[in-house]
């Protein structure tokens, strides 16, 4: 049974696309509804490994929090806060770095990615090579069952899974919880428009949310399709077709889209037409949250109030788990300051 879950999202500047909706977003806002208990935060602390302009970092934080709240994440269901407003994700990361050994860390994908980009190892910021150690700290400090999140968390969760059983092993008591990966099959992994690699901002195959409707619908019309379909008559193919794909997320009506893949394996529509559909399937899925950012653009005051809410009944739950942690290890003992 699945009682409580908590996931971060890095307010890293790219805006969301539908990759991002469709892998993490709305399973996540989903759950408020299953799960008794979720934990929503914006890993701000994350964001350093590439974000080092205030502004800019303030910026993407503001986003991605009317983003959230815009897509149905509830204040009253969830409990959304920030990282760096619970100094224990820093706290519990400085003791976690303890059990989990340098050749561990250099297998993390975050790491060798860097490096396969050509980085040198010796230049490669220790903020981001450690960021699997915050993660870890921030998912043990609230003992969740499960973690939502896109396919390329899964290793972050089990480096999470060996620290805590190291841990707990050191300690010889179980304290922390091994949480488990929540991940999609059918949508852990959205195509992005080019029909080859995984919808990413820095590829620039993504289908955008909250961007102008010109932008949206160039990305739209942009999207790949069948490479052997010549003319129109030619018979498509719809499997693996990004655009169908997308039709099958996005658009609710589903007689229509039924209705376009017959007629594309056919050859009786073309790629235009079967784009123009799922531009308008497009805005009728995501018009409402579309209405409800710009409202609360206007209003901060109401976002700055679930954020320190938010805070407040998260740290309660964090102080708690860092106690244990620092008594189980020693830090906690007859010295210490009450
Ligand atoms: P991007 O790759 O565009 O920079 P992020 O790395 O910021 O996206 O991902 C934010 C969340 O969305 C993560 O939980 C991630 O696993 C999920 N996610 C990102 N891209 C996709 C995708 N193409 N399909 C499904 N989930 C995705
Ligand atoms: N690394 C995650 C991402 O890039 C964000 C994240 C930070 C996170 N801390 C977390 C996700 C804890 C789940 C749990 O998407």
């Amino acid at each position: 049974m699945i009682n409580r879950v908590l996931s971060g999202i890095t307010p890293s500047g790219s805006a969301l696309h539908i990759g991002n909706y469709f892998g993490a977003v709305k399973p996540q806002v989903e759950l408020q509804e299953k799960i008794d208990e979720t934990f929503y935060f914006i890993a701000d602390l994350h964001a350093l490994t590439t974000v080092q302009d205030k502004g800019e970092l303030e910026k993407n934080i503001v986003a991605v929090v009317l983003d959230y709240l815009s897509l149905g994440l509830d204040p009253e269901k969830s409990i959304f806060f920030r990282q760096s407003d619970v100094p224990e994700h820093s706290q519990l990361a400085v003791v976690l770095a303890n059990f989990v050994s340098l050749g561990h860390m250099k297998r993390m994908h975050a790491f060798k990615d860097k490096l396969q980009k050509g980085e040198k190892p010796d230049s490669i910021n220790m903020g981001l090579f450690n960021y699997p150690i915050l993660m870890a700290a921030d998912i043990l400090l609230y003992k969740p069952d499960g973690v939502p999140v896109g396919e390329d968390q899964r290793q972050h969760i089990e480096i999470t899974r060996d620290i805590a059983e190291k841990f707990n092993k050191v300690v010889k008591q179980e304290v922390l919880r091994l949480p488990e990966p929540v991940i999609s099959k059918e949508v852990g992994k959205v195509v992005g428009t080019d029909g080859e690699r995984k919808m990413s901002k820095s590829l620039g195959n993504v289908i955008g949310i909250f961007e102008d409707e010109e932008i949206i619908k160039k990305q739209i019309m942009s999207c790949f399709t069948d490479p052997n379909r010549k003319k129109v008559t030619d018979p498509g193919k719809v499997e693996g077709n990004p655009v169908f794909i997308y039709h099958d997320l996005i658009n609710d009506d589903k007689g229509e889209v039924e209705d376009l893949k017959n007629r594309y394996r056919d050859g009786r529509v073309g790629d235009v037409e079967v784009k123009e559909r799922l531009f308008e399937a497009h805005k009728r899925l995501f018009e409402p949250a579309r209405k409800r950012r710009k409202k609360l653009e206007e209003d901060m005051e109401l976002v700055k109030r679930v954020l320190a809410e938010g805070a407040e009944k998260a740290k309660k739950v964090a102080r708690e788990t860092l106690e244990e942690v620092y008594e189980a290890i020693g830090i906690k003992n007859s010295l210490s300051v009450k």
